[in-house]
């Protein structure tokens, strides 16, 4: 087998020549845009972030105007991501870069990991990306390039494997003498490996530039790694959605409450039952009552099955918590995807 060296200066050759080099985020080292793409990048796929990244950035171009933003716009900027929390997240941490750092961001991943919404491995995506910092990133894609290389068959999902995972990871780091020159590129490709060739099933191992580098190639079997013995449990669970309509298009909203799905967004009042959301209804409302054919929606853990069901007022009355929202403001406002869907096909 190849010196470690030979690995690292493999990775960084190929990403300069196969990698991905022309998304949205990329050739700056401004640690704000960094910070917000793989922020975005956290949970959602790259072509979905690329048209919100560009978007975020026209109404907040640096850190202090997002300091400066209220939460309500952040949330609206970032209306149809999911996973609120890293938006509430994001707009703290930004607020903590003003006050405690200056306005500057920190270099270093132990200090990056003090800010909120960032974990080990975005702190050193960041400082590696736009510093150059010699540290190890061990996202979902890059765990599974480092197990399948080294052959790590220690189970990932439980976390007392998870110091020497990142031992693992960061063995295969540029040397000390080449950090400066390739940290950026070594992190950019680890990821851009583990997303293009390196995949979960069938990875194209034929056109791998560290096949020879990789224990799991040698053993011809891959897709053993990473070993997760723990899958993640999925749950299923029945929503009703109340769709009040006022005659001018206005629609009754409420805020979510934090902790929970959807944290903070502005939503259409939410019922475990048909039954549940009737007892809110007068009773001729509720003779106008149609409940719409279920549809999923996937969270990570969870299927939401909702029901929507449509209720036209012709007087806009209180339906418990929340507040009329007219036809020209809804459409600014932070709501979960599924739910913007369906106003916006009403
Ligand atoms: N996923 C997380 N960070 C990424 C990046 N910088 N480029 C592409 N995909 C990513």
């Amino acid at each position: 087998m190849p010196k470690t060296a030979d690995f690292a200066t493999r990775v960084v050759h190929w990403q300069a020549s196969q990698g991905r080099n022309d998304l949205p985020w990329q050739n700056t080292r401004d640690p704000y845009r960094v910070w917000l793409s793989e922020i975005m990048l956290q949970q959602t796929q790259v072509a979905t972030v690329k048209a919100y990244f560009v978007r975020f950035l026209a109404s907040c171009p640096d850190v202090a105007a997002l300091a400066l933003a209220s939460l309500d716009e952040v949330l609206g900027l970032w209306s149809g991501l999911g996973y609120y929390s890293r938006a509430r997240n994001l707009h703290r941490c930004a607020q903590q870069v003003m006050q405690l750092h200056g306005g500057a961001f920190p270099q270093d991943a132990a200090t990056l990991t003090s800010l909120p919404g960032i974990g080990p491995s975005t702190a050193a995506a960041i400082a590696s990306l736009c510093f150059s910092e010699r540290v190890a990133i061990l996202d979902a894609n890059v765990k599974r390039v480092v197990t399948r290389v080294r052959g790590f068959d220690a189970d990932v999902s439980v976390a007392a494997n998870g110091r020497a995972l990142w031992d693992a990871a960061s063995s295969l780091l540029p040397s000390v003498a080449r950090a400066q020159a390739d940290m950026a590129r070594y992190t950019q490709g680890m990821m851009d490996l583990g997303a293009m060739v390196c995949t979960p099933k069938k990875p194209a191992c034929a056109v791998c530039p560290v096949q020879v580098a990789c224990v799991a190639f040698s053993a011809g079997d891959p897709e053993r790694y990473p070993v997760r013995s723990r899958k993640l449990k999925r749950s299923s669970q029945a929503i009703w959605m109340l769709w009040a309509q006022s005659h001018a298009g206005a629609v009754w909203l409420a805020r979510r409450p934090t902790p929970g799905v959807w944290a903070g967004l502005y939503c259409l009042p939410l019922f475990d039952s048909e039954a549940a959301l009737r007892l809110v209804l007068g009773a001729p409302a509720q003779e106008q009552l149609l409940c719409d054919p279920a549809f999923v929606h996937v969270l990570t853990h969870k299927d939401l099955h909702l029901h929507p069901c449509r209720v036209p007022l012709t007087h806009k009355t209180e339906l418990g918590e929340g507040r009329w929202v007219s036809a020209e403001e809804w459409p600014t406002l932070g709501l979960p995807a599924p739910v913007r869907k369906l106003l916006e096909r009403a």
